[in-house]
């Protein structure tokens, strides 16, 4: 067997279970029985289902590639057959994120989130898959910089030779469609110029110097695909591990600090991103604080080894600890920015809508 393999992650919400806080089981079943046909099939090396919050997350491995026709079917299919699962449960929003009537080649711009890379199996190949729930794409822009630029986050860019040279950064413009390359520690600061910008610029990929896959992230925006608000991203990343790449503890790193991203409540608010076991990924206080958990796999010919389940771990209940405390901070705010976000962030909201009925108001001042 070919040891080039490809690892996909493609995710949707297609029914939360209650509200919008986690998901029922049966749609975790039907997702497996679905997946286990097509190993069985050997369409899929393997594969493992689980979810955040509300959103379902299939992690797959095969030997098609990135963009594979087939396995976009397979997860398109799956999700299909769990929202018939979600509406006989009368589940809420079921279908959410299915924005398209069919299938028609590739997931992309359909709605469900994607990330894949295709690469060399090391000798060994620790990768860590991040899921989030309540936030949008543009959550990783902070965690990617502090793991692949930031010397004080990751050791081993000082004290490993292999990754002294840097790393390339693929930050994509999700409202003009377009991609800019910049490269580490050289262009650090153009680098940062964009990404602190974390709606508008998003990183897709980055690799090491020598060309290696590094990490990936899903960037798509579900409401510039619908053009309204229809829920969030909930983006997920995968991140490969050790060996002249980051440490497994580097890449968990910035998770200790619960950086504020946008999605929370209605998608409307900022508020600090929360690392949590798997059993905690279930967001109910003013639907959030959002949530990100960690899943640790060890790829063995294809075989996904694992979860391990990586903010298991007390040493987080001080970032969690935090986050609750930013969160009540932010709560207090209510319905004012900067705990709402921004007009231009709702533009994709019911704002629009506010703002027509009241248009004939406004008079000259
Ligand atoms: P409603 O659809 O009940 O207004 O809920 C808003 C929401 O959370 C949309 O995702
Ligand atoms: P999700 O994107 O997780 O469905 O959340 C939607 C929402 O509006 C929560 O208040
Ligand atoms: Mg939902
Ligand atoms: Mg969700």
């Amino acid at each position: 067997m070919s040891e080039k393999i490809t690892l996909s992650v493609i995710k949707a919400d297609v029914g939360g279970y209650v509200g919008h806080s986690s998901i029922h089981a049966n749609l975790i079943e039907t997702a497996k029985e679905k997946l286990s046909i097509a190993a069985e099939k050997g369409i899929l090396i393997d594969f493992h289902v689980t979810r955040c919050g509300d959103d379902l997350e299939l992690i797959m491995t095969h030997e098609h590639g990135v963009d594979a026709e087939d396995i976009h079917k397979l997860a398109w299919n799956v999700f299909v057959a769990c929202t018939e699962v979600a509406k006989k449960l009368k589940l809420y929003g079921a279908g959410q994120d299915l924005l398209a009537d069919s299938f028609s080649g590739t997931v992309k711009g359909m709605g469900p989130g994607v990330a894949e890379m295709e690469f060399e199996e090391r000798k060994s190949e620790p990768v860590i898959i991040f899921m989030a729930d309540k936030t949008a794409s543009g959550a990783w822009n902070l965690p990617l910089f502090k793991i692949f630029a930031d010397p004080f986050n990751t050791a081993g860019l000082v004290i490993d030779p292999t990754m002294h040279e840097g790393f390339i950064f693929e930050v994509v413009d999700v409202y003009e469609q377009k991609k800019i390359t910049l490269s580490t520690p050289e262009e650090m600061y153009n680098l940062l110029m964009f990404i602190g910008a974390i709606r508008r610029f998003i990183i897709k990929t980055v690799y090491r110097k020598d060309g290696m896959i590094a990490a990936s992230a899903s960037t798509q925006k579900l409401s510039l695909i619908a053009g309204k608000y229809v829920g969030k991203d909930d983006p997920v990343l995968v991140v490969r591990c050790q060996a002249g790449l980051p440490a497994v503890g580097e890449v968990l790193e910035p998770f200790a600090f619960a950086h504020i991203v946008e999605g929370w409540m209605r998608g409307s608010h900022n508020g600090p991103l929360m690392p949590v076991a798997f059993y905690e990924a279930n967001p109910s206080r003013f639907d959030g604080p959002p949530r990100v958990i960690a899943a640790g796999f060890q790829l063995c010919h294809g075989k996904l080894i694992g979860p391990r389940d990586l903010f298991d771990d007390p040493a987080f209940d001080g970032a969690r600890r935090r986050a609750n405390e930013i969160a009540d901070y932010l709560r207090h705010h209510g319905p004012f920015e900067p705990h709402r976000l921004g007009l231009d962030d709702l533009e994709y909201t019911t704002m629009p809508q506010l703002m027509k009925k009241l248009e004939h108001r406004f008079i000259p001042e």
